[in-house]
């Protein structure tokens, strides 16, 4: 089966695509830099350009049956804005072929419209907006835009602090509460490509960290 993912230059990106390879997908990815993929750039079918036009994005959609979207606030100006746009193409152009499943990548301090942050998040909200304000500002762009579409099985998945050692091959997933502090990007990866072909987290947006 073929599916497309965003934002595969990035970290999350990168061992998303990992795991989707290793379990066999076909993929295509929509990037700005091909060379980023490093050893990957030879395994997935690439379509170069950026996620806020338009024919690009329709481009990295063809022949797919789902989407992860792994893309995050980068330093550029006005990411809130830029997301709310790249929110918007994405699902545009998901309706336009028929692509209902969208995995999209989140963080612990960004809410649904349904949901208040208890304490501990808002305490981390406060963190976040301070060291890492340009991620904080694309979820919060994008995540309003998604939630919205009745026709569009999303699921957020929101990460706890990302940590590059080795995975333990065990997440715990909560639409409650923080299951933990850390998640292994490689825990991250999988967990993100597992949600495929789960039916358990749509229309939610699992808080995950790894056992
Ligand atoms: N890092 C953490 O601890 C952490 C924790 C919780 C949640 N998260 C979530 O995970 C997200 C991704 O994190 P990360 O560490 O993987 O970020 P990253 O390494 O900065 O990757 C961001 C990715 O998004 C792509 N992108 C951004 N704007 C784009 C555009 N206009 N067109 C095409 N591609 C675009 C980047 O492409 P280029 O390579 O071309 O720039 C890159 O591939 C974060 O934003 C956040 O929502 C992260």
């Amino acid at each position: 089966m073929q599916i497309t993912i965003l934002g595969s230059t990035g970290q999350v990106g990168k061992a998303t695509l990992r795991e989707a390879l290793n379990l066999g997908y076909q993929v295509k990815v929509l990037v700005r830099s091909p060379d980023k993929l490093g050893d990957l750039k030879e395994k997935v079918i690439i379509v170069k350009g950026d996620l806020m036009d338009a024919l690009s994005v329709e481009k990295s959609l063809e022949g797919s049956k789902a989407v992860i979207n792994a893309a995050g606030g980068v330093r550029e100006p006005d990411q809130y804005k830029k997301f709310q746009q790249i929110g918007k193409i994405l699902i545009e152009k998901m309706k336009q072929q028929g692509i209902t499943r969208l995995v999209n990548i989140s963080g612990a301090v960004t809410n649904l419209s349904t949901e208040k942050l208890d304490f501990k998040r808002k305490f981390m909200k406060v963190f976040v907006s301070l060291f890492y304000n340009r991620m904080k500002q694309a979820q919060e762009g994008i995540m309003p835009i998604i939630e919205k579409e009745n026709d569009i099985s999303w699921t957020f998945v929101r990460a706890a602090m990302i940590s590059n050692k080795t995975g333990t091959g065990k997440v715990l997933a909560d639409d409650k509460k923080m299951p933990g502090t850390t998640i292994m990007l490689e825990d991250l990866g999988k967990f993100m490509v597992e949600q495929i072909t789960s039916t358990e987290w749509i229309k939610k947006a699992p808080l995950v960290a790894s056992k």
